[in-house]
């Protein structure tokens, strides 16, 4: 069967299979260079600090907004107030809706004058309110998508157990669930959950991410504090340089970031590949066919020895996936986090490594 262009959400609006355009770049040029490569999904975020220039870049590209598919998520310190994040992406990005609004994190960050959007402790740790409910974030997220400011919701970086405790009273089903994915992080479960229940998965990080990420959160953050506050990404998985990868690349004649785009169009998963080069920009866009053999050994990677998750910001609560280690500066689940057995498996392994 041929590789989809496009997947239908629940809401019943379609949206590229792939590639979307991952945190596009600070400057607008990459941005215009890809809306007029033929991308046609932006996935932005408040935190990346840059959708006033991806405003400009989708201005400057000529590409009428309804052929958009622009995605923004709600950032960690509006939890409380999830409808002002809105407000700050709809006016940075100078559109009157989004086409999707996703819950960054199952994070509340709360300020205290320290960093607006990456407030610390004085001992260095995150400003995280354990106690917050996400139910209550979901809430919120519900109001907005009646008001149509949005055409679809959704979460990102939600596993299933925190998934489990949002079923129970969410009243919209999440459209997306975007995380971590590449054929070193396949989440089988995850991806089967959420389908089981009509919500389509996003892959971030599909190409491995080669280099350490979040540079854009660097220049607003203290050196000092770097390796506190940001993402956990050193060194990224090589996937491009993996030689099964390379060998089934050969077999297609494709560069392996072609194997590793396709890979996740044809299990179905929506991908984002990010790059500001504009031949690499060029070259993502093509999405091929990969046969049912090399699927199967793309999805076996993991299992058979090199599993890597690449991206694990420090924020100090368990986040439910298995892998996910546990919090080195809290090691307890607070009361907006889900109990599970997994977390006490873990604070077990982690007892009897202390004694
Ligand atoms: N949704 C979320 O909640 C979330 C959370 C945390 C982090 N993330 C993000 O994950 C990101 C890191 O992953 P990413 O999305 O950047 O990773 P990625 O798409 O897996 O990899 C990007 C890297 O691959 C390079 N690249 C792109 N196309 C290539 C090609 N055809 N051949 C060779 N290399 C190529 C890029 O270089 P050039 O750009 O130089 O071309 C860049 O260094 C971070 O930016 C981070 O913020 C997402």
């Amino acid at each position: 069967m041929p590789a989809p262009s496009k997947f239908t959400l629940n809401t019943g609006a379609t949206i590229p299979a792939g590639p979307g355009r991952r945190r596009p770049a600070r400057s607008a040029r990459p941005v215009v260079h890809a809306l007029k490569a033929g991308y046609r999904h932006l996935d932005c975020a408040l935190i990346y600090q840059n959708e006033e220039e991806v405003g400009d870049a989708i201005k400057q590209s000529g590409v009428p907004r309804e052929e958009i598919f622009i995605t923004s998520k709600a950032w960690n310190v509006f939890h409380h107030n999830v409808q002002e994040s809105l407000e700050k992406t709809l006016k940075d990005l100078q559109v009157d809706y989004l086409d999707l609004f996703l819950v960054h994190w199952p994070v509340r960050l709360v300020a205290n004058g320290s960093q607006p959007l990456l407030p610390v402790n004085p001992n260095g740790t995150r400003s995280v309110d354990y106690s917050w409910n996400q139910e209550d974030t979901w809430r919120q997220m519900e109001e907005i998508y009646k008001s149509g400011k949005v055409k679809a919701i959704g979460v990102s970086n939600w596993s299933i157990p925190y998934l489990e405790r949002l079923e129970k009273s969410w009243k919209v089903v999440p459209a997306i669930n975007q995380v971590e994915l590449h054929p070193y992080l396949p989440q089988h479960k995850l991806k089967e959950w959420c389908e089981s229940r009509g919500i389509l998965l996003e892959a971030y990080c599909p190409l491995g991410s080669t280099g350490p990420c979040c540079l854009h959160m660097q220049h607003h953050v203290p050196r000092s504090d770097l390796f506190t506050l940001t993402y956990l990404t050193y060194p990224g998985a090589p996937l491009l340089e993996d030689t099964e990868i390379q060998a089934i690349a050969a077999k297609y004649a494709v560069p392996p970031a072609t194997i590793l785009i396709s890979y996740q169009v044809n299990r179905g998963v929506i991908v984002l590949p990010k790059s500001v080069t504009a031949s690499r920009i060029e070259q993502n866009l093509k999405v091929i066919d990969i046969k049912e053999e090399d699927m199967k050994t793309l999805e076996a990677i993991a299992e058979n020895g090199k599993q890597k998750r690449v991206n694990m910001p420090k924020w100090g609560s368990d986040l439910g996936f298995d892998d996910w280690p546990l919090p080195s500066c809290r090691n307890e689940t607070g009361g907006g986090t889900p109990q599970r057995s997994v977390t006490l498996r873990i604070l077990g392994i982690y007892a009897s490594s202390n004694k």
